[in-house]
């Protein structure tokens, strides 16, 4: 099986062999402050080193619990937001059957998987406690600070609902993921007796993913979490070892930059597969998260092909020309759905005859990079192997490295979020919070 390739032979047209020249000595350098942790952020680069070495005590604890929750319960509902949230979402929308949740209990042998505390709509989570009402429920309260509104809130309201299902028995179906020592959550916790699992010190949430926060869940689903791993480390040695050409993520932090220096100020990530959604919304995050600081970096767009061909497609052929497009692409999707003979052939698809969905999916992504690049709009494409928890590792640590090195290059830190701070405070001034 192939490893993940970056192809970027659509960008010839607007990338010349001077800007990467130009640009190679900016990324080498990049990735050299990353590695030898000297750059902006240095504390919250324990992601580079995670794939290898990991608190593996916890590992096989994770791997435990999601075993026992497996057991335990018919709803599984992980309360989270940002980084504590899309990490684990992708992975098990991307990794498992479209219909999850609606498989008969015996196909699915897991929890269906419900998550809370992403938003602050009392219609959601009312809607999601007439659910559990009829199930048997375990929760994942998953805050790295312990203090975020949107999850606190939806966790006040399930542990609440949880302990007048369940009584004295509600806290051996709470599982908390937070820090090691400190915060709100960590002390209610110790305090009712949560199992705990830890998101360490050094690792920011938007490169929590292969951390108890993305792996319990994950896990709880059924999918593979050493073969995760061990996508990212293989992914990890590709990105240390290889030398500039030979490294995709170096030429996609390199691609990125260019392009936004010649006055592409959006990048919009495609997919072709509905299961791929949340992996476009994890990289949403990553990226926007980490780069847009001090008026600079690249706005992070994403759409769903082809569906939104028939809604942002025309934007993207006609509008302002200020995008690029990275497509990623899983390959051998086909599951032997063939376009048969109709003997009418009243809708004119007997052209298609013997042609997988698959394979006229294909057709659609190559058809529309070639419209997207005569547009002036510059495509990269980004393949995975399959759909399978080792390519997924694969792709986490290609973005979160392409995603640090890129940052770097535009000058800023990509391992805080100071202006995340700025709306909490007036929500909690609105809110009348004490000493707001
Ligand atoms: O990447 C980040 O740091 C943020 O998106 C956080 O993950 C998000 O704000 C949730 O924070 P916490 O885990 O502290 O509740």
């Amino acid at each position: 099986m192939n490893n993940l390739e970056l192809d970027y032979s659509l960008t010839d047209a607007f990338v010349s062999q001077n800007d990467m020249e130009g640009m190679k000595g900016k990324v080498e350098e990049a990735k050299k402050m990353l590695l030898d942790r000297s750059c902006p952020g240095k504390d919250y680069t324990g992601w580079i080193d995670l794939p290898v070495d990991y608190d593996k005590d916890e590992f096989g604890r994770i791997k435990k619990a999601a075993e026992r929750i497996r057991g335990m319960c018919d709803a599984f509902v992980v309360v989270g937001i940002g980084g504590s949230y899309l990490g684990a979402k992708s992975a098990i929308e991307f990794l498992n059957h479209s219909f999850y949740n609606n498989l008969s209990d015996d196909s699915r042998k897991a929890p269906q998987i419900y998550f809370a505390g992403n938003n602050i709509s009392e219609v959601y989570l009312g809607d999601l406690l007439q659910i559990l009402e009829k199930k048997d429920v375990c929760v994942n309260v998953i805050s790295k600070s312990g203090t975020t509104l949107e999850s606190a809130i939806a966790f006040r309201v399930l542990s609440e609902f949880m302990e007048k299902k369940y009584g004295a028995d509600a806290s051996k179906r709470i599982f908390a993921t937070t820090d090691k020592a400190r915060g709100a959550l960590k002390e209610l916790s110790d305090e009712k007796g949560y199992e705990t699992f830890v998101v360490p010190d050094d690792v920011g949430g938007r490169y929590s993913v292969l951390t108890a926060v993305g792996l319990l869940p994950i896990a709880v689903s059924g999918v593979d979490i050493d073969a995760l791993m061990a996508g990212a480390a293989a992914m990890r040695e590709k990105c240390l070892e290889k030398e500039f050409y030979e490294n995709d993520a170096m030429l996609y932090a390199a691609i990125r930059n260019i392009l936004y220096s010649k006055g592409k100020t959006v990048e919009i990530v495609a997919n072709y597969e509905p299961s791929m959604h949340y992996i476009g919304e994890w990289w949403k995050q990553l990226f926007a998260e980490s780069e847009g600081k001090e008026g600079k970096g690249l706005y992070t767009a994403t759409i769903d092909l082809t569906t939104d061909l028939h809604s942002q497609g025309q934007y993207i052929q006609e509008g302002p020309r200020i995008m690029f497009e990275t497509v990623i692409s899983v390959g051998s999707a086909s599951c032997g759905i063939v376009m048969k003979h109709d003997e009418n052939d009243t809708d004119g698809l007997n052209y298609l005859e013997g042609k997988s969905i698959a394979y006229i999916n294909g057709k659609a992504l190559e058809g529309t990079q070639k419209a997207h690049v005569d547009a002036g709009v510059p495509n990269l494409l980004i393949k995975i192997a399959g759909r399978d928890a080792k390519s997924l590792g694969e792709l986490y640590y290609f973005m979160m490295f392409a995603c640090g090195m890129s940052g770097l290059v535009l000058g800023i830190n990509p391992f805080d979020q100071p202006g995340v701070e700025y709306y909490k405070r007036n929500i909690f001034t609105l809110l009348e919070r004490p000493g707001y």
